[in-house]
């Protein structure tokens, strides 16, 4: 799964150099950039917009999502520090106005939610900043060394401009993970389960790794 997620992204930046990527955070994704980094791929017009980042913690914060994508990969290639994009107030005019995401790597949460959009949030969502289910804070605590540690807010891509990315590729690993991927994929399709809206997407592959 790791590999063919990798895979998929360097065969995205040799076919369009200046592509634009949606990248995902948490403990699945990896083993997708540790098998990234050891392509030899020039990333300096590619365009990176993350999924989410939590408000109110500092980019140094060992947690943040800004230092986990340092660490896992934007400190092993040649990204330029200009074209590394986190959730902002502008987020979806600019990515529509470079085109829309070309590949947009995405896990799952145990409530089906995809980047930080928790059940309820509308097909149509934006880029916003949003409360963060009880359930994700307590799952997400186990990064921290407390649970009243976890921020209880974050922004989020909005799953208008995700579902708008022309290519989609999720990622689920873990035996705690296959009954909500079941609900999502085999399931109506609601807003109680986010991901489930991707169902529709023309050109989506979901992964699961036990
Ligand atoms: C986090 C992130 C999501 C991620 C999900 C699953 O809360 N905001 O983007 O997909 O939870 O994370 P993990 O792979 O660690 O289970």
């Amino acid at each position: 799964m790791s590999e063919y997620a990798a895979s998929v992204v360097a065969e995205t930046i040799e076919s369009k150099p200046d592509c634009k990527l949606g990248l995902p955070t948490g403990s699945t994704p990896i083993g997708m950039y540790k098998n990234l980094i050891q392509f030899d791929l020039d990333w300096s017009n590619v365009k990176t917009f993350n999924l989410d980042e939590y408000e109110n913690i500092s980019h140094a914060h060992p947690e943040s999502y800004h230092m986990y994508m340092r660490k896992n990969l934007f400190s092993h290639v040649n990204l330029k520090e200009k074209n590394i994009h986190f959730p902002n107030n502008e987020y979806d005019k600019t990515i529509k106005a470079e085109g829309n995401l070309d590949l947009t790597i995405l896990g799952i949460g145990h409530n089906g939610h995809i980047a930080f959009n928790e059940p309820g949030s509308a097909l149509t969502s934006k880029t916003r900043k949003v409360k963060l289910a009880e359930e994700t804070i307590q799952a997400n605590s186990r990064f921290f060394k407390t649970v009243d540690e976890v921020p209880k807010h974050a922004f989020t891509m909005g799953l208008q401009t995700i579902r708008e990315s022309k290519r989609i590729i999720l990622i689920a690993s873990g035996s705690d993970k296959w009954d909500i991927l079941d609900e999502c994929f085999n399931g109506n399709v609601t807003t109680d389960r986010p991901a489930s809206m991707l169902q529709v997407h023309p050109k989506i592959e979901v992964f699961y790794a036990s």
